[in-house]
């Protein structure tokens, strides 16, 4: 989808025939939006976003191109401010981490997020689980070595490289770059992961290895992600979420989206009708 389709968007195409799965008593709800709505200029990308994200499972978004995907998912982390207008709550631990008097800064040592494109410092690969650390004041040598290796050994990825921690992060394979950059969001010791694409730029092999790398982590992490590959959320994710044309259309358990989908553009997007 272009731009210029999404400006012309008529939002009430996407009938209230939604089908929004909400938590049951005993599931822990890690983060939820209520009412979220988000305006680029005077362009509406995504309006009425209410979703509740179970703790320590995997959550996955879908959707066509331009369907509002990675603006939902920028929201969470407050990566939207400085170009969208973002209404509507985003609830954390009682608090409303869309609010104005929110510490950014320390908000996303709680939500840490991965972007599609392995984006490692130009460092060496200590440094790059290191340095968020140290702004953050840690300075005990033993703790950070610490953290080095298990957040390596959690993203899988401390086999390959704990040989050549003090070489450049540089010289990684696109796959061992993403897991790098996972490893860096974990040193921080999140509540929740927020991953865009995050395998879609690697070859089979490494995307099967960040994909494992996930579900070992959903022991600790709540996990959300957005894929444009529909085996992959079927593989990964508890949860599914469905966004079209700006809306999410159908949220329910990953099974249910996939065998029994409850919304006729669900089953069509699914059985890849469109998209
Ligand atoms: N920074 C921006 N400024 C203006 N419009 C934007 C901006 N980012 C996204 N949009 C628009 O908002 C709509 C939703 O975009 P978004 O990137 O959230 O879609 P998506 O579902 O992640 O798509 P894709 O699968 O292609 O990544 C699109 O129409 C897009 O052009
Ligand atoms: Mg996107």
């Amino acid at each position: 989808m272009t731009e210029n389709d999404m400006t012309s968007l008529n939002f009430d195409e996407v009938q209230p025939e939604r089908n929004i799965y909400k938590m049951g008593a005993n599931q822990e709800v890690a983060l939820s939006t209520e009412n979220l709505k988000v305006s680029y200029g005077n362009k509406v990308a995504l309006t009425d976003a209410d979703l509740q994200f179970e703790r320590f499972k995997i959550t996955s978004l879908i959707g066509a191109s331009g369907s509002g995907k990675s603006t939902f998912l920028r929201s969470l982390n407050r990566m939207n401010d400085d170009v969208a207008t973002v209404d509507g709550q985003i609830m954390y631990r009682g608090l409303d981490i869309n609010s104005k008097d929110i510490d950014v800064y320390e908000m996303r040592k709680h939500i840490g997020m991965v972007f599609q494109r392995p984006n490692p410092f130009a460092k060496s690969i200590r440094e790059n689980i290191t340095f968020a650390l140290k702004q953050h004041g840690l300075r005990d040598k033993a703790i950070l070595e610490e953290r080095v290796e298990t957040s390596l050994k959690q993203a899988a990825l401390w086999d390959e490289v704990k040989d050549d921690l003090d070489k450049s992060a540089l010289a990684l394979s696109g796959g061992q770059a993403q897991r790098l950059v996972i490893a860096r969001a974990i040193a921080m010791q999140p509540d929740i992961l927020l991953l865009d694409e995050p395998a879609s730029a690697l070859d089979p092999i490494s995307s099967s290895k960040v994909e494992d790398t996930l579900l070992d982590l959903k022991d600790k992490y709540t996990i959300i992600i957005v894929t444009h590959n529909m085996q992959q959320a079927a593989r990964i994710s508890d949860y599914t979420a469905f966004f079209h044309l700006g809306k999410v259309v159908e949220y329910d358990e990953t099974r249910k989206i996939f065998t029994r989908p409850k919304v006729q553009l669900t089953i069509d997007y699914v059985n890849g009708n469109f998209g």
